[in-house]
């Protein structure tokens, strides 16, 4: 449990930890190379810890022990060509989504069984989008329940066919999903989406030289992978509750340092940019396979936002930042066609409904989205996270502008996506109990 106070001023400066989900496929591709791999940055959160360790179970050779990693230490992976071995026991992906669902893809192609489980709020994750088409390429699964924990038992296919697949969402996980499971089973593999979505792995995959074809949302790929070092860029998703911070506070300014600002994950820059929020970008850098920068962020005046349709992907994981801000805006603002928000770590759109609500500010829920009038004061108050991070660091933020302070119950979620958020948020003037 962390209270947070309102803030007179939030200045200074910040390095953002390591982008989860580049961390993510830093080590799960890094592993199909034949070479050593260097990750530096990579992020120290659970939720890539957990794919580091299952890597490990399944006989990838790695420089240290997950939970022996400090910050400003390189990784090293031993590539070992996507050859795998047998995992003793259950693998558990705690609260990772893509620590799950690119695992049922990698595993789909090996020659032996395993067992996936997760938290609770993972257990509750829908599976059948990476299953389904899985399933069609010849890979089984088994669903069980025990002790109200889900068990996913993958018996895998090193035969795996060729698959040609139309993704139903756009989703940056079942593509990787799909694209692991062919690397694995050493097939081509074409998918088509048809909105824009995060496109990490395809910018990985073709710093590590595999072979790529791109027509419109059309992607082939094959395999044969040769390895470089990955310097991981700071998360923009991270970044995005302090760039909101520092346009609410009054007299702010704060600098965030080498912060990943691949054009599929920063559609919030642009919207919090037309919102009147004063950003900008230095330092632009685009190293490796992803491109970086600072951004400056003052306090700013904002103005109502309306958000639908292709962008959403492209924000999905920093709307309940986004809502704080546009509570704070002037004019009526709303959200639609996220239906994706009601399967993250939480139902994002009730909990910030019902968790608004308990500090005085009113969020009207629609099935896919909602709607939110601007200039509403928080007062204060006790909010459940519900296991969420993105829920916990967006309540932390709004508090710094609220009547009275926030108590946030339940904040060690915090530390899947952002060690040390609470250090930064002192370090640049809040006070927190
Ligand atoms: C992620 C993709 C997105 C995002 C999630 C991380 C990734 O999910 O919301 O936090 O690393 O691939 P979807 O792929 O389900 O859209």
């Amino acid at each position: 449990m962390i209270t947070v106070f309102p803030a007179q001023s939030f200045q200074g400066t910040v390095t953002i930890p390591g982008d989860k989900s580049i961390s993510h496929r830093a080590l799960l591709f890094s592993a199909f190379c034949n070479e050593s791999v260097p990750i530096s940055n990579l992020l120290l959160g659970e939720d890539v810890l957990a794919t580091c360790s299952i890597l490990q179970s399944l006989g990838v050779k790695m420089s240290h022990k997950p939970h022996q990693l400090k910050k400003g230490d390189i990784l090293t992976v031993e590539g070992c060509g996507g050859r795998f071995t047998k995992p003793e026991g259950v693998l558990d992906c705690g609260n990772s989504g893509t620590t799950l669902r690119t695992l049922l893809g990698l595993l789909a192609a090996q020659p032996f069984e395993s067992v996936l489980t997760g938290d609770d709020s993972l257990n509750r994750r829908p599976m059948e989008r990476v299953i389904n088409p899985l399933t069609q390429m010849g890979a089984s699964f088994k669903e069980t329940w025990e002790g109200g924990r889900r068990f996913i038992y993958v018996q895998g296919n090193p035969n795996l066919n060729p698959i040609d697949y139309t993704m139903p969402q756009a989703s940056a996980q079942v593509q990787t999903s799909l694209i692991l499971a062919a690397l694995a089973a050493r097939k081509k593999i074409t998918l088509t989406w048809s909105a824009s979505f995060r496109d990490h792995t395809e910018r990985l995959l073709s710093y590590f030289k595999a072979k790529l074809v791109r027509k419109g949302n059309t992607l082939t790929v094959e395999g044969g992978l040769e390895g470089a070092a990955i310097q991981v860029p700071g998360d923009f998703s991270s970044a995005s509750f302090f760039i909101v911070a520092g346009l609410l506070v009054p007299r702010s300014k704060i600098i965030l340092k080498a912060v990943g600002l691949n054009p599929t994950r920063t559609a919030l820059l642009s919207v919090l940019q037309s919102m009147g929020g004063k950003i900008e970008i230095s330092h632009f850098k685009d190293v490796g396979q992803e491109p970086r920068g600072d951004l400056m962020c003052e306090s700013s005046s904002l103005v109502s936002s309306k958000i639908v349709g292709n962008l959403i992907p492209n924000l999905i994981d920093e709307i309940p930042i986004l809502s704080i801000a546009q509570s704070q805006a002037s004019g009526l603002s709303h959200v639609r066609d996220a239906l994706e928000l009601r399967v993250k770590e939480s139902d994002r759109i009730a909990v910030m409904r019902s968790e608004l609500k308990k500090v005085g500010i009113n969020l009207k829920e629609v099935s896919d989205g909602y709607d939110i009038k601007g200039s509403q004061k928080s007062l204060g108050g006790s909010i459940e996270s519900y296991g969420d991070h993105r829920i916990a660091m967006s309540f932390a933020i709004l508090a710094l502008v609220s009547k009275n302070s926030i108590t946030l119950n339940n904040t060690n979620c915090v530390s899947t996506s952002f060690p040390g958020f609470f250090d930064h948020l002192k370090a640049l003037g809040a006070s927190l109990q």
